[in-house]
């Protein structure tokens, strides 16, 4: 088979590694790739929203199956035209692509089908909006609706955050056209987890549930950002609680767009909360997560392109995972998730046994490699505890000495 993947991150990095080892898989390209997926796979210089030069490139190359990392080029209908020309792609349409695309959309899907998740309300006018809040007091949850790289959900502690999250989005349009309709919702406590599985209309199969961490410092601490470090399995939701939200949410969402004329085929993200009430959706992706894939497929024993054409064939890929665990931390660009420089040199991570490096924000320029991103490197290690794991990512952390203009957490996987 030869594959085309669509993305330039950590995300799709992993992919590749994880396709690399299939022996059905005989050429892997890349548009526009990274820095490191280079060694491993013919990068094409092909933006990841051009979709008609991703068609033609598909066509010209006899592309068997195109794989999509990235929400945006899904939310432009990549795979509606490629469709279109009968060619074959693992992702949703623009339509079922909602589900992540536009929170309001999301929130009143749940509603209708009675998937659990927060109450919430949604705005476009700011008094109207402040003046729920002052219904609803502190904490409280403002979100943009639509794609702003995970980094438009404000937990306001007071109502004067949330006066301030809601002038910033609806008065000042600091997302644009992404932040002129808010949602409002409900603040949740709870250890939150990720559960991923490979969708073809009404046929769910989960893959082994994830922990991210999206704020931006230890403890969690500072701005959401894209996610700073992850790991899976996670050892405090019970097998119960992963049965539930197989059938209560990803089932009952999967077999929602089915109704509504729109059958999902992809990846369906559901990003969860423990509540006393059982799990409930923070939000859906429709798409693999970034940093959870980075830490998942190393442990799925499966080859993923075998996977991918069972599950598009309505066949049962019975998925294997190894029995361990995984860890991996972000190295970050300084100033992420805000504003950050780039073309930094990036470290180099000397090798420690069973650590690996996945590139997520680099490009080599001049010879070398240099950032290109706000996340840029992901460390991870797969030992049969989370401790182990963790600690041979830190341990090979530990060894860089130039850690300057990046940073990263020192507390992941080590709950
Ligand atoms: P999202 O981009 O919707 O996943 O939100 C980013 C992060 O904000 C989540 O991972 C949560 O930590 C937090 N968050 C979002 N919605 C809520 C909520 N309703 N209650 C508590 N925390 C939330
Ligand atoms: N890790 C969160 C996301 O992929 O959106």
């Amino acid at each position: 088979m030869n594959i085309l993947v669509v993305g330039r991150g950590g995300r799709e990095h992993s992919i590749v590694m994880k396709l690399a080892e299939d022996n059905m898989v005989t050429r892997i390209y890349v548009a526009p790739g990274n820095g490191g997926i280079a060694e491993q796979a013919t990068c094409v210089p092909i933006d990841e929203m051009d979709v008609e030069g991703l068609v033609n490139f598909a066509k010209r190359n006899a592309i068997d199956l195109t794989i999509v990392g990235p929400e945006d080029p899904l939310n432009a209908g990549i795979a509606n035209r490629f469709q279109e020309e009968g060619l074959k792609i693992f992702a949703p349409t623009r339509e079922a692509a909602l589900l992540e695309g536009s929170k309001s959309f999301a929130k009143a899907f749940m509603k209708k089908y009675e998937i659990p998740t927060a109450d919430a309300n949604t705005f476009t006018n700011a008094e109207e909006a402040k003046q729920y809040i002052d219904s609803k007091g502190a904490p409280i949850v403002v979100k943009a609706d639509g794609l702003v790289a995970g980094k438009g959900v404000i937990v306001a502690e007071t109502k004067d955050q949330a006066y301030q999250a809601v002038d910033e989005m609806l008065v000042a349009k600091h997302f644009a056209e992404a932040g002129t309709t808010i949602v409002i919702e409900e603040f949740l406590a709870g250890n939150e987890f990720t559960l991923m599985a490979f969708v073809h209309e009404k046929n769910v199969f989960p893959m082994i549930p994830a922990r991210d961490h999206k704020r931006v410092f230890d403890n969690d601490e500072g701005p959401n950002t894209g996610g700073m470090g992850a790991y899976a399995p996670v050892a405090d939701v019970s097998n119960e609680h992963l049965i539930f939200a197989k059938e209560e949410i990803l089932q009952k969402a999967v077999e929602g767009l089915m109704k509504e004329g729109q059958p999902f085929m992809g990846i369906l993200y559901a990003g969860l909360i423990m509540t006393e009430e059982g799990p409930k959706v923070i939000e859906f992706n429709t798409r693999f997560g970034d940093p959870e894939t980075q830490v998942v497929l190393p442990l799925l024993k499966n080859d993923l392109a075998q996977v991918l054409v069972d599950v598009m064939d309505g066949h049962n890929p019975q998925l294997k995972w190894e029995e361990g665990c995984s860890v991996g931390v972000v190295v970050a660009s300084e100033g992420y998730p805000d504003a950050y420089r780039k073309g930094v040199r990036i470290p180099e991570i000397s090798s420690v046994d069973d650590a690996f490096t996945i590139h997520g924000g680099t490009k080599s320029e001049g010879g070398s490699l240099v950032s290109n991103g706000g996340r840029v490197l992901l460390v991870g290690a797969k030992d049969d505890s989370l401790e182990k794991a963790a600690d041979t990512v830190y341990e090979a952390l530990a060894l860089i000495d130039d850690m300057k203009g990046f940073f990263y957490r020192r507390d992941i996987g080590r709950n």
